[in-house]
């Protein structure tokens, strides 16, 4: 028996927990931080034990035998057990070694204009509107140029990326209709498709790349005699979409609405804009853009406080709560107030380990030029209506923030 009382479900979140789930996020990590969930999965919600699940060399991401009985041998099956965040080494190693490129200071270096590029050209729109939705009029809209200019992916196919993302991610839910699975399967295929056209292209004429363009260099980047086969290209680059996607977006939606909840913070940061590189960091500890990560054992572990600790057994499957961890008292002074100052501030929203987030330094020249210019363009930035959380328990985002700025 627990020597808990606690009755939370992983599988059966209500529309409060979606709102806000830090009170039960408190409740797991005060009363059962090693918490077993009916179906036998555990969830962890201290800092500690979440750094310790993704660091420990006892702790898989591999798919491969998970996904078989949802995604069958179909596209979605290939997608992503071919993509770097679901293998292990030495498969995880060669491939992100590979992808380094795609990332490398100089690309940064070629994508950052961009991203200040687009950015301007969305507050010179959201200017002209005075009233818009700061989800689909701007968070939404910059990942995906992001990534398109990264692609290689030409305007005319760039309405499509958001949909393609969202299928194929939506597939991971615990629960799948048909018809969604079907969708998620053909979204892979014609986004497949779609790369490996350009690719060709590139490959025929690698010079001809535009700026912040990467593919080039993912197709002929070799280390030790190692390229990326022609499907782990595809699916990688498939993966880079959705990786940075809705992340990147959550990011942006979250950071505006908490300083409009929080005006104190907003008029310090508009007071001073050099605070917008912690005030990010803030952003991304206070609501991480992707809240439960996951991995499963392949020893038995010991997490927990030391003097109640649980073992976790070998095979079990375990939700890594980065958004608690995120919150975790242990680790942060006040964490549940606001500081977009904060001095001391490790967070994990872009986990940590071996597969810490590639593009975390990418997500962050986005988050600080999208949200610093938009405090800076409108100081009369107000609420106009009611915020909306997503239905998704793993990502921490919202479908609608309307507000007003003159
Ligand atoms: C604020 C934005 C973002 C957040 C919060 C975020 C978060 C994360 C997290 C938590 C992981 C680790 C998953 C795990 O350990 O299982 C991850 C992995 C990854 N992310 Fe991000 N991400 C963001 C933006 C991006 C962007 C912009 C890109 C690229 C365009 C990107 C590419 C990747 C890749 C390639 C991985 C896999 C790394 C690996 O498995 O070795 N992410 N991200």
């Amino acid at each position: 028996m627990p020597d808990h009382e606690l009755a939370f479900d992983i599988n059966k979140i209500d529309q409060d927990f979606l709102d806000d789930p830090y009170p039960v996020y408190r409740k797991l990590r005060e009363q059962a931080p090693v918490y077993r969930n009916p179906d036998g999965t555990f969830i962890l919600t201290r800092f500690a034990d979440v750094v310790k699940a993704f660091k420990h060399p006892g702790m898989s991401s591999d798919k491969t035998v998970d996904f078989k009985p949802k995604f069958g041998d179909g596209p979605l099956y290939t997608h992503h057990t071919t993509s770097l965040v679901f293998n292990d080494p030495p498969v995880h190693t060669r491939i992100r070694k590979l992808l380094a490129s795609a990332f490398s200071p100089r690309k940064l270096t070629e994508l950052e204009p961009l991203v200040e590029q687009v950015i301007n050209n969305l507050l010179d729109r959201l200017e002209r509107q005075g009233e818009f939705d700061i989800i689909e009029d701007y968070a939404l809209a910059l990942p995906t140029e992001v990534i398109s200019y990264m692609l290689g992916v030409p305007e005319e196919h760039r309405h499509l990326l958001h949909n393609y993302s969202n299928l194929i991610l939506g597939a991971l839910d615990p629960v799948v209709p048909p018809e969604k699975l079907q969708a998620g399967h053909d979204a892979v295929e014609e986004f497949g498709a779609m790369l490996e056209e350009l690719i060709q292209v590139r490959w025929k004429m690698p010079g001809q790349a535009g700026q912040g363009e990467v593919l080039a260099a993912l197709i002929f980047g070799e280390i030790d005699g190692e390229k990326l086969t022609p499907v782990e290209l595809v699916q990688n680059c498939i993966f880079l979409l959705n990786a940075g996607h809705e992340t990147t977006a959550n990011l942006v939606g979250n950071g505006i609405s908490i300083l409009l909840d929080y005006p104190d913070q907003l008029k310090r940061l508009q007071n001073d804009p050099g605070l917008i590189k912690t005030a990010v960091e803030e952003f991304l500890r206070f609501e991480s853009p992707l809240q439960i990560g996951n991995r499963k054992a392949t020893a038995d572990v010991e997490f927990g406080p030391e003097d109640a600790t649980v073992t976790i057994p070998k095979d079990a499957f375990i939700h890594t709560c980065i958004g608690a961890a995120n919150r975790d008292p242990e680790e942060f002074d006040n964490p549940e107030s606001v500081d977009v100052g904060r001095a001391h501030n490790p967070q994990i929203a872009f986990g940590i380990g071996k597969h810490i987030c590639m593009g975390n330094t990418l997500g962050r020249i986005e988050g600080r030029i999208a949200i610093g210019k938009f405090v800076d363009r409108f100081p009369k930035l107000r609420k106009n209506g009611e915020k909306k959380f997503h239905g998704r328990a793993r990502f921490r985002g919202l479908d609608k923030l309307p507000v007003a700025v003159t």
